[in-house]
């Protein structure tokens, strides 16, 4: 199995605990373990007496029924909780792919939706996402993309780094494509939760497709990633079995502390989710300013869901603006070719209470004045 370096997780090992403001981020401002057990009277005495023994491999019985509680179909069985999305991912393309398959992959994107897929043995074509096209998925496209050997399709919206939000019309299309092609539609839902209108939100892929896959987790949407708790979702048994059996090869089971945290936040995700999407919409007001302001220099696409966007530098490299920016003004965007994008873009992140200074600080690196 080759798997070439993750460039997202290399630019975040050598500047994400070191540069002053993280103005990049694809997650939510997190919480304190304290922040949560006070959620509810008598969790901070239940976390103290919680057993530290292996747990359920598939995940505790109590958390796979609060996750299944996300889901208008799915049973509590047919949830299977892993160390983070980035297990899940991991283990449903060794689970659905083998050499000589041919999957189409929504890009650009999270590295590991394309690169484990590759190194499973798939071939893999890019489903592109362009600018020009607001970041939208054409879905003529992807039907000239269909082979004879296609296995699987990869989606995630709302999407890193875009902030792409599919219309549902669009979505329930791409399922009924999957299905009359006989494809598994793996469907990374890390953002579901954080459109900007609720009446956006996508249903999930599992719910109206019984052969797809959704993926979940603690990350994102509710500012959780330390607890490193993901999931998948889906009525389709054989994938299900499948990762089930690989997963004792890799973590067997998941830490039992934050089995219990997370259960715990789930119960009340709809405030966690409300608390985060009160920063986001709170920081968007000053993008958006932001960018009107310096119109000659970005070009951005405004998203409709979730913590990102990828806006365009206009002139300029990219790599070497988010470079300087850093070292002269400690603040971190990433550039897009963290993700093979040629386009002269990078990803903002704008869930994190500290974007305001951050945005000070970008102004004054460009000479401009926030109004
Ligand atoms: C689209 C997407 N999928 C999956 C992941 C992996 O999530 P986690 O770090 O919680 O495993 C990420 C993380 O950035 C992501 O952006």
């Amino acid at each position: 199995m080759h798997l070439s370096p993750f460039k997202l997780e290399r630019f975040f090992a050598k500047y994400e605990f070191t540069a002053r403001y993280l103005l990049c981020s694809s997650d939510c401002e997190s919480l304190l373990v304290g922040d949560l057990l006070a959620l509810e009277p008598g969790a901070d005495e239940a976390l103290q007496h919680h057993w530290l023994g292996y747990t359920e491999s598939v995940g505790a019985p109590s958390l796979r029924q609060e996750i299944a509680r996300i889901y208008t179909t799915v049973r509590p069985e047919q949830v299977l909780v892993h160390s983070g999305a980035q297990e899940a991912i991991f283990l449903f393309m060794h689970a659905a792919l083998q050499p000589g398959d041919h999957v189409v992959v929504h890009w650009p994107c999270y590295q590991s939706l394309f690169e484990v897929a590759k190194s499973a043995g798939a071939e893999v074509t890019f489903w592109e996402a362009r600018e020009s096209n607001g970041w939208a998925l054409d879905l003529d496209e992807l039907k000239r993309l269909l082979k004879p050997n296609t296995r699987a399709v990869v989606v995630n919206t709302p999407h890193n780094p875009t902030g792409y939000l599919m219309p549902q019309s669009d979505f329930l299309e791409l399922s009924r494509l999957t299905q009359e092609h006989g494809l598994l539609l793996f469907s990374d839902e890390v953002y579901r939760g954080l459109e900007y209108n609720p009446a956006d939100r996508l249903p999930a892929a599992c719910d109206v497709n019984e052969s797809a896959v959704s993926l979940g987790v603690t990350s994102k949407t509710y500012g959780l990633a330390g607890l490193r708790i993901g999931w998948i979702a889906t009525r389709n048994a054989d994938i299900y079995n499948r990762m089930a059996m690989l997963k004792d090869y890799t973590t067997i089971c998941n830490s039992a502390p934050s089995e219990f945290l997370a259960e715990l936040a789930l119960r009340h995700r709809d405030q966690i989710a409300g608390r985060n999407l009160q920063i986001i919409q709170s920081n968007l007001a000053l993008l958006d300013d932001f960018f009107s302001r310096n119109a000659d220099r970005f070009s951005w696409v405004r998203p409709k869901a979730g913590p990102i966007a990828f806006p365009h530098l206009l002139e300029g490299d990219v790599e070497t603006f988010c470079n300087e920016l850093v070292h002269e003004s400690g603040v971190l965007l990433m550039p897009g070719s963290m993700y093979d994008h040629p386009g002269n873009h990078f990803r903002v992140g704008f869930a994190r209470k500290n974007m305001p200074p951050a945005l000070t600080q970008l102004d004054k690196f460009l000479g401009s004045t926030p109004i």
